[in-house]
Order: structure tokens, then sequence, then C-alpha cells
């Protein structure tokens, strides 16, 4: 053997060791700094002695860009899935069937039972042999699925080569492939900054990620396997406990909460037990799974058609309460929609004390049924928004009246309207409810409108009521001493928000305009107004016509428009804001800047730059006569992609060829 080859061998498995130490282990064994530099020891080798490359070496998994489909594999055994249990007594009543069927009769002791956690993820099969992993197949329907292999070889805890010894020459293992809570958070964090489509839970996300066609991304996007159940002609134990076992001895991530029993009272504390620990795992489980832990006795119960008789899973109950409704209460947002809100005695749920839940409209009222002081049935959807899912109908005290919407505004009595095809009612009074205006000016001080530092929502209500701001102009008039007056104002805080003021009058144009609380207005629409009309004078002026030839703006948006500058006090506001110094048109244009290079062209942003932000590039585009789109379709020129391009639009963009540039190439593009 040559010394290079030595060497590599050498890497190769000390690298292996160190992923198992932080990945599988997490108890990493070096620092990321000499991680580095032994995988760029390794890269350079390997690069210089092509002949030994080995497709398994953990220089490949990193991933890559290549986009292939995938190939449909039949698994050797068929992928079945596991009889369900909701309660206690339904494991107990499972474990004696299993003891009655094996013909165990020693009354208090069970034969043995091992109790695992029940990962959240999808399904993965994974063939080694001789001690490398050569294929992982999904789930598919049971019978074939998808061949990952390369998606899965970038999972980081899975052993591409495996440690220790002992594996048969050639096995199979199935296990769950997750996306930890953290991994979760950041992906949907990225989506909503890209506005994309969020995934509702980590089991969808990981389904998702595990079918892209972009290794390189599903490495990004931080996977973990669990794994759960060995197959091979020959075993090295004769029970699943022991094969685990030894699975984890060869570097496979094995649940540490696997523990065996042999009677139904550790069963059922297992389950107590664990129902809370669950709350602290760094993944997502929806419940438990038994199995009869020896192999003798699993043949022996065998399977019906869809599941094995010696397992059976165990699944938690959504986190649901049982607590009082005081009363509802009705609340006006700033366009003027009521919701009603359900408001309870204080109950703890999934680690939260709830005390409010929304009810959203009428018709969920409605069909709910709630009569006052119900007992009401409160779960956490998604585990974080209280939900209300149900009424205790027998706890319902006598002669309790069915909750009867308000018809008039809780703020200002002013009669209610329903909005037409929708559930909502609406209070028509919007420039004098107080709630209305109070809304409006939170939002207009908000981060992404005038973003006035020091006015948060208690101080947008303060100044109000004490007269010093009833509308959105008024705050370019506030003074220090007027400030310094109020209840927990001081100095400090005064100062705060009238440099916070002082700073909103360089706010951009676009801004200024989403500011306004004008219905339908959000973002994006402002920003495409802002862009069409160049100031507030020709936006105030605009017809019907004029508005929706603007792209992406409807006759819905138009007409709140029209009727929002048709108001003479809203005319005034705009004065006063412009008379203060708040800018209302888009900055002069450096005509030297302007280009007919993209004229005609349709290109659509996405990602995270670096050279320059996405709205200088949205800058770029039109000043060179292009036009800038939100979503891939057959008309896109090309995508002007920076980091983390969203997955999906990634695919659309593939499927149907349209090209991919970065911000290096579009800047040399533009000369
Ligand atoms: S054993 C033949 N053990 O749950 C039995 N499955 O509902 C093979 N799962 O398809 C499954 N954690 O995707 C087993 N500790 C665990 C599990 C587990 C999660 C999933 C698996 C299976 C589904 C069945």
């Amino acid at each position: 053997m040559s010394s290079a080859e030595q060497r590599i061998n050498e890497l190769r498995e000390e690298l292996n060791r160190h992923n198992h130490a932080y990945y599988v282990d997490n108890a990493p064994t070096i620092s990321d700094y000499d991680y580095d530099m032994l995988m760029k020891e390794l890269e350079k080798l390997e690069s210089e002695h092509p002949e030994l490359d080995d497709p398994l070496s953990p220089t490949h998994r990193v991933g890559s860009d290549i986009t292939k489909g995938f190939q449909q594999v039949t698994h050797a055994r068929p992928m079945l899935s596991l009889g369900n249990t909701y309660s206690i007594e339904e494991v107990d009543d499972w474990i004696k069937r299993c003891n009655d069927m094996l013909g165990n009769s020693s009354g208090l002791k069970s034969v043995p039972i091992v109790g695992e956690m029940k990962f959240d993820g999808t399904s993965i099969s994974l063939i080694y042999e001789k001690g490398r992993l050569v294929r992982a197949v999904t789930r598919g329907d049971g019978e074939k699925g998808d061949d990952v292999t390369e998606n899965v070889k970038t999972i980081r805890s899975i052993p591409l080569v495996l440690s220790g010894e002992g594996y048969p020459e050639s096995f199979e293992i199935r296990g769950e492939i997750v996306l930890p809570w953290r991994a979760f958070d950041k992906l949907n964090e990225e989506r909503a900054f890209n506005e994309e489509p969020l995934f509702a839970n980590p089991r969808n996300a990981a389904a998702g990620t595990l079918k892209l066609q972009n290794s390189a991304e599903v490495s990004r996007r931080g996977l973990d396997a669990y794994f759960y159940y060995l197959l091979a002609d020959e075993l090295p134990c004769q029970t699943h406990y022991d094969n685990m076992v030894k699975a984890r001895e060869w570097g496979f991530k094995v649940s540490s909460q696997m523990t065996l029993m042999d009677s139904i009272d550790e069963v059922d504390s297992f389950i107590r037990r664990l129902d809370i620990e669950r709350k602290e795992l760094p993944v997502a489980t929806d419940g438990l799974v038994f199995k009869v832990n020896d192999l003798r006795q699993q043949l022996n119960l065998g399977f019906t058609s869809k599941s094995p008789r010696w397992a059976i899973a165990y699944k938690f109950a959504a986190e649901r309460a049982l607590t009082r409704l005081r009363f509802v209460s009705f609340e006006v947002g700033r366009m003027g929609i009521i919701t009603p809100v359900a408001n309870l005695e204080p109950v703890l749920l999934s680690g939260t004390i709830v005390k409010r839940a929304s009810l959203h409209n009428e018709d969920i009222v409605k069909s709910l049924d709630i009569h006052e002081h119900d007992m009401l049935y409160v779960e956490k959807g998604g585990e974080i928004i209280p939900k209300i899912t149900g009424v205790d109908v027998d706890a319902r005290e006598q002669g309790s009246s069915p909750i009867k919407f308000v018809t008039t505004c809780p703020d200002c009595g002013t009669k209610l309207i329903r909005i037409p095809g929708e559930a909502s009612w609406q209070c028509p009074n919007k420039y004098g409810c107080r709630h209305q205006i109070i809304g409006r000016l939170e939002h207009f001080v908000g981060r992404h409108a005038m973003d006035i530092e020091g006015v948060g929502e208690e101080n947008a209500a303060l100044l109000f009521d004490a007269g010093l701001v009833k509308n959105i102009a008024d705050f370019y008039t506030l003074k220090a001493p007027e400030l310094e007056m109020l209840e927990r104002v001081g100095p400090r805080t005064a100062a705060r928000i009238l440099e916070g003021v002082e700073a909103s009058k360089s706010v951009p144009f676009d801004r200024v305009v989403y500011s306004l609380s004008i219905p339908f207005v959000g973002e994006t629409v402002a920003r495409k107004l802002a862009r069409g009309v160049k100031n507030m004078d020709t936006l105030m002026a605009m017809t019907r016509e004029q508005l929706v030839a603007i792209d992406d703006i409807g006759p819905k948006i138009a007409d709140a428009i029209i009727e929002y500058f048709s108001v003479s006090s809203n005319r005034e506001i705009i004065d006063c804001m412009r008379d203060a110094g708040v800018q209302m048109a888009l900055p002069e244009e450096d005509e030297s800047n302007r280009t007919d290079l993209l004229s005609g062209k349709t290109i659509v942003i996405s990602g995270v730059f670096s050279r320059h932000s996405r709205e200088e590039y949205k800058m770029m585009i039109e000043n060179n006569g292009g036009k800038n789109s939100g979503s891939i379709s057959k008309k896109t020129n090309f995508v002007l992609a920076g980091d983390n391009m969203g997955p999906s639009k990634l695919e659309k963009a593939r499927s149907l060829g349209v090209p991919i540039i970065n911000e290096d190439e579009f800047l040399a593009m533009l000369g």
C-alpha cells in the first residue's frame, strides 16, 4: 500500500470517528477547525489520487448540485405499518394478548417488551453490504419506494462505512429521518423571509427535504436519523434489544430512551414518564412503540396483512385541556374587522398558561355552539397557537344562552356590516373608532412601516388617549415637554420617541405608502404602487383605470386607494406629513444609471445577497428596463439567485428550464 493510500485510509477513518462523536454521541472529539484541516488534507490527497476515490469517503457528504430523478426500488421485505393504540389500557390489552398467544401464564411477569420513542419523521430503509452503505430507499407504498441514496448520504449521523464488527455481510436497517426542531424553525424562518409557504410540521419538512433534487440543499437543512429495526438473513443476536445495541456500536443513532421491560406496571410507568420527557427532546415524536423483544416470539406472533402482531404504537393525545369560558370579547382590528376571542379561566397547556384563544369569526362561534360559561376544550394546534376544539355539553349550566355575536362595534357603538362573501363583520366607522385609529397608529410606527422606535403598542394608545396623537401626522408635531407630562414617559423615553420620529423622515416612499393603512395595500402592493406612480401627488390623482394599469393592482385595491384619498382628512394628513419632511416621492433617479439592457426581460429574485440588498437589485432591474416578478413562470427570463434560494423556486426554475444566475453574473451583465 502506498503511503498516500495509507494516509487516505487513516484520514477517512479518523473523520468518520469524529463525525460519529459529533452527530451521534453529541460529544465532539475535535475542534471544528482541526476537523476542517483533516477534511482539507483528505480532499487534497483524493484529488491527487483519483484512482483511490471512494463514493463513501467523508468528502462526499457535502452533496452535489447535479439534478436527477429518483429511481424506484422494490423492498426485499415490504415496509409495513404499525397498529395504533391511544390509551394505556389498550397497550395493556395488547401485552396480555401477546402473552396469551405465546402461552406465557406466569401472571405478573410478561414476555420481555421493548419500549422506544415513535419518531415523527419519514421512514427510510438502508441497505449495507460489507459494512458500506449501498442504498437508501423511502417507504413509498410499502412495496417499493424511491432511491434517495444521494440525499441520505448527506445526513451526517448516518454511517456510510460502519465501525465495530459483527455486522452481517448484507443487511437492512430501518429508521426514521427527522428534521430536529431547531433546524425546522430555522428553515421556516428562511422560508418566511423568502415569502415561501411554511412547513406545517417537522414531519412534512423532513419528507419534503428528503425528496429534493439538490443534495447540497438537503445537506444544508440538517436532517437527522434514528434507527429502530434490523433485518437480515442472519442477525447477530436473538433479541431486538441486543441487535439495536449492536447497531449502536456500528455507528447508528438508536434512541437512548429504548428500555427493556417485563411487566405491565413497568410499561405503564414508562408511558407516563416518556409523555413528559418527550417535550424536552430535540426532535418531534408522536408516540411510543412497543415491541416483543425475543425474535423467536416475534416469529410466532407473526404479521397481519398490514402490520406485525409483535409491535404496537401508542399515540400521545394531542395536548388538550378543559377550562371554563369567562366571556367572549369582540376585538376591533385596524381595518375594522371584528374578531371574537374566548377569555378563559387560565389553564396550563404544553407548558404555557392559556388565557385567551381566538374564535376567528361568527361562523366558527356558531359551529361550536358555544354558550355562556361553557367548559371548553383547548388544544394547541402545531403546539403554538391555542385553539378551541369543542364544548363539554354535559357541563353546561342550565339556562345558559348561546354566545351572541355583537351587532354594534364594542368600541364606538356603530352598527356592524357583514363583508359580502366573507365570514367577518366590520365596523364601518373607520375614522371615528378608537380601536381602529390606535391600530393604525401602531401599524404606522411598526418596524416594516415608519419604524418609529420608542413608540410601542402601549405608547400608541397612551398618546392617543392623551390627545397628543389623533392621527398619524400628529407624530410630527410632538414636543418633549408634552411627552414628559405623560405617565410612564420620562425625558429619556421622550427623547427616544422624538429621535424615532425624526429618523422616520428618511424612510423610503414605498414604506410611507404602506404605513397609511389603506385596505389591501400590504408591503408588496405598496412597493409596486410606489414604483408605478413615483410620487404621492400622482398616486392621489390616479383614476381607477390608471391604477389597474399598474402591475398587479386589481380593481379591489384600486377602489380602496380611491376611497382612501377621497376622504379630505386623509388628504390633510398627507399634507402635514409632507410639510414635516416625510418622503413623498422615490428618490430622484440618476439618469446615467438607466439603460434598456434588460428591456422586455422578466426576472425573479430569490435568496439572500451579499453585494447589494434585494431592494437594490429590484431597483437595478427596473432602472435597466426589466420587470421584477415574484413567481417563476414560463415567462420568466431568468432567476437572480442569492444564497439559500428557496427550494420550491429552485425546483420550479429547473422544471421550466429557466436559467439561474448569481449576483456576480448579474452585475457583469449590467457591465
Ligand atoms: S417499528 C414493522 N419503531 O412509525 C414495524 N417504527 O406507524 C416497523 N416509526 O413506518 C416499524 N418510530 O416510520 C418502529 N421506534 C419506532 C418508530 C417507528 C417511528 C414510524 C415508522 C413506521 C411508522 C408506523
